[in-house]
């Protein structure tokens, strides 16, 4: 029989003394759980990322997030898309810890005025929105990096896309990088090589590269952002030879040499609201919209290409593999442990 009586004085010691610190502690930091006291649920005293992180203290936290995106999402299918976008903007720069949601100020220059998020990223309400409801229920203890990621969840979920284990626990970043958001964001006109090495550098593959660009099932892109492969793919004057005749007519009605920067088309307009594998299924007949989809399949790199085929295919194969790559993108460098901090609103540090 193994108990308190027959360990050895000294440990017993040790535990009691652990245990009250890190009681002090948590008092004394709100939001912050140690993995093992109750409120994290992985008990190996280990500073990552768990499932079970807010099992205790808030459990109610995911039904708040899914209630919110469902009224946002009725009123505007486009915001899951806006909101997976969020995440895989935010992870790309200093990894996932909310950077992206900061505004200006004194001490910090925000990303929301970086080329890739400027007049693009959206969603920002409903992310304030959970946030709110989540501190009315439960202070001071779920991070905006958790809520992006939950909500990037949700509205894949919310699309008709696959569920998944949500691994929790990440904390809010007191600064942001404008450069990062410039320099490690994906541009929609880059070769395969440079969606590799973008990728690469956030230690993600090609596998990833292509599950994840999967996103773009959902959502729509603007005219600026594929107007070159209309009408100057490679400084020629002459558009993308790999676009398919009658889409290349559409897309021009819509994005006309001159101005209309703004107007939008979507990414997979075969279902442009459903999560599905149409995406792909478009990319095999020269239907991807933006230059950075069709460099999958007509890029020199056959994995790439491979995967494109595969996933047109299979929905089931390309679900499967979206989960994994968004869980592997979401645990990209969380701050944990002592690092960062709970924000009570995600606009600002505290
Ligand atoms: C592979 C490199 C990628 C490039 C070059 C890229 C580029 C873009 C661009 C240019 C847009 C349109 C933005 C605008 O017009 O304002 C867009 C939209 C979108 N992207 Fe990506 N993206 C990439 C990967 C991803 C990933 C990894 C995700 C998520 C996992 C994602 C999710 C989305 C979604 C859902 C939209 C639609 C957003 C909306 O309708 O508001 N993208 N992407």
């Amino acid at each position: 029989m193994f108990s308190l009586f027959t360990m050895p004085l000294i440990k017993v010691i040790f535990l009691v003394l652990t245990f009250l610190s890190t009681a002090t502690f948590s008092k004394a930091n709100p939001g912050f759980h140690f993995g093992w006291n109750g409120h994290g649920g992985n008990r190996d005293i280990s500073f990552g990322l768990s499932p079970q992180f807010y099992q205790f203290s808030c459990p109610q936290t995911n039904d708040i997030v899914m209630s919110v995106l469902e009224k946002a999402i009725s009123k505007d299918m486009r915001i899951a898309a806006s909101l997976l976008r969020l995440h895989f903007h935010d992870c790309f720069v200093q990894g996932c810890d909310a950077s992206i949601l900061l505004d200006n100020s004194a001490k910090i220059v925000s990303e929301k005025n970086s080329k890739p998020n400027k007049n693009s990223i959206r969603g920002l309400e409903v992310i304030d929105e959970i946030k709110s409801k989540l501190e009315e229920a439960c202070p001071q203890t779920v991070s905006c990096a958790d809520i992006v990621a939950l909500a990037a969840r949700g509205s894949t979920v919310l699309s008709g896309g696959p569920n998944w284990e949500l691994p929790l626990g990440r904390r809010d970043s007191k600064t942001a990088s404008l450069n990062g958001s410039n320099n490690h964001i994906p541009p929609p006109n880059a070769t395969i090589e440079k969606l590799i090495t973008f990728f690469k550098r956030q230690g993600l593959d090609e596998v990833d590269l292509v599950a994840l660009s999967g996103a773009h099932t959902i959502g729509v892109a603007r005219c600026a952002t594929f107007k070159q492969r209309l009408y100057n793919q490679n400084g020629n004057n002459q558009p993308d030879q790999n676009l398919e005749k009658s889409f290349f007519f559409d897309l021009k009605n819509v994005c006309p040499k001159s101005g209309a920067d703004n107007r939008i088309s979507p990414l997979d307009f075969g279902s442009p609201s459903m999560f599905d594998n149409t995406y792909f299924k478009l990319i095999l007949r020269g239907k991807g919209l933006l230059n950075s989809d069709e460099v999958l399949l007509t890029g020199s790199v056959k994995e790439t290409q491979e995967l494109v085929k595969k996933y047109a295919q299979d929905e089931s194969l390309f679900f499967e593999q979206f989960a994994m790559s968004m869980t592997k993108m979401g645990n990209l460098r969380p701050l944990t442990g002592f690092n960062g901090e709970v924000r009570k609103n995600c606009r600002h540090v505290n």
